[in-house]
Order: C-alpha cells, then sequence, then structure tokens
C-alpha cells in the first residue's frame, strides 16, 4: 500500500505534527507528508517541514482572523490539489474551514481539539473543563465541517481531571493523549480503512 499522502495545516507549537511524524519514523503508520500550512510564519510545523524537505506555505488573510477569505481559502483547495494530499489534517488550525475547502475535499479534513467534543468547543478548552468542574475532559478527532469543533467524531480519547490540577498541567496530559491519538486515527487512514 503506497502511503498517504497528508497535508497539515496549523497554527501553533507543531506538537501534534511532530507527534505523527514519530509514529511514522516508528513505523506506527504509511503517511507522506507533502505540505505544511500556517497562518503563522513562526509556526513550529513549519520548521519541522523544512527541516524534511517538505513544501511548506504561509497563507496571508488580512480580512480576517477566525477564518479566511473566499479568495484565499479557494487559492488554498488549488494548492493542496496540486500538492495531491489525499487527507488534510488540521493539527492546531485555529480558523473555521468554508465551503471553498469543505466542498473540494468532502471527508477528507479532519481536526483534532482538546476536549470531549461536544463538551467544550472553541478556545483554550482545557480551561473551560477546569472552570466547569467536571471530573474528566480529554480529545477528539472528527470530520470537520462549518461550524466551530462540530462534525463526525471519528475517536475520542479520555483524560481525568486530578486534584490540584491547574490549566498547565491539565493541558500537558491532554496534550500527551492527543500525540497517542491523533497518529492512531491517521494510522486507520493510511489502511485505507477510513477513506
Ligand atoms: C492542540 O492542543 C489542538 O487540540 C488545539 O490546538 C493545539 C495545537 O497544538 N486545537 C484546537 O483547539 C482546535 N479547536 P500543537 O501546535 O502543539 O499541535
Amino acid at each position: 500500500m503506497q502511503p498517504l499522502k497528508i497535508a497539515v495545516l496549523g497554527s501553533g507549537k507543531g506538537s501534534n505534527f511532530r507527534a505523527i511524524l514519530n509514529a511514522a519514523m516508528a513505523g506506527q503508520l504509511k503517511i507522506q507528508p507533502v505540505l505544511a500550512i500556517s497562518d503563522h510564519p513562526e509556526a513550529g510545523l513549519l520548521s519541522l517541514a523544512e527541516n524534511l524537505g517538505v513544501a511548506t506555505q504561509v497563507v496571508s488573510e488580512p480580512k480576517f482572523r477566525t477564518r479566511l477569505s473566499e479568495e484565499v481559502e479557494t487559492g488554498l483547495v488549488e494548492d493542496i490539489r496540486a500538492s495531491g494530499a489525499e487527507l488534510i489534517v488540521l493539527a492546531g488550525w485555529m480558523r473555521l474551514v468554508k465551503s471553498p475547502m469543505l466542498e473540494a475535499f468532502p471527508r477528507r479534513i479532519i481536526n483534532i481539539h482538546p476536549s470531549l467534543l461536544p463538551a467544550f468547543p472553541g478556545l483554550e478548552a482545557w480551561k473551560q473543563a477546569l472552570a466547569a468542574g467536571v471530573e474528566k475532559t480529554g480529545c477528539t478527532v472528527h470530520f470537520v465541517d462549518g461550524g466551530m469543533d462540530t462534525g463526525e467524531i471519528i475517536s475520542q480519547c479520555e483524560v481525568s481531571i486530578l486534584p490540584g490540577d491547574t490549566a498547565e498541567t491539565l493541558h500537558a496530559r491532554i496534550q500527551d493523549a492527543e500525540h497517542r491519538l491523533f497518529p492512531e486515527v491517521i494510522s486507520r487512514f493510511a489502511r485505507r480503512e477510513i477513506l
């Protein structure tokens, strides 16, 4: 079976992309990253991709903060198509995805979110969980639709909230869980069990 070609979009430090690459190097999933995209020139996933010789792209969006304008997103669709990516992986991409991408890649865009959706969508979900006083939270991988952290759930991993947890300790344990869950879900796509 050929390695699954993936495009990865992220805005942050890139720890999930690193976990995906580590799992691939350990032989746990067969992927070929073909394009790394960010809306922040300093995002961690760009330097990870550059070190591997994977094409990178910085998206500039002067008009909106929480989504891309239709023109910019349409350009991105063309670039992703040209890359040959079969799966689009949102790994800390902090903008809503709209119709140009959703119509171009139906059931081909997945996202990871740091809560047990549908609980706590949106920003800093681990802080929302702490403030709500729940006993457990976790992380979710789901197909992307036009909403904020909505879309069909593919898999989840629970994380207990411990006495004395701070936002930092809880977030770190959720990220550990993300780094196991995301490669495991992508490996199911790579084995063509889901695609
Ligand atoms: C991850 O914790 C991911 O769940 C979150 O951004 C972080 C990116 O970390 N995404 C969302 O909150 C999406 N709503 P990373 O850059 O270290 O992979």
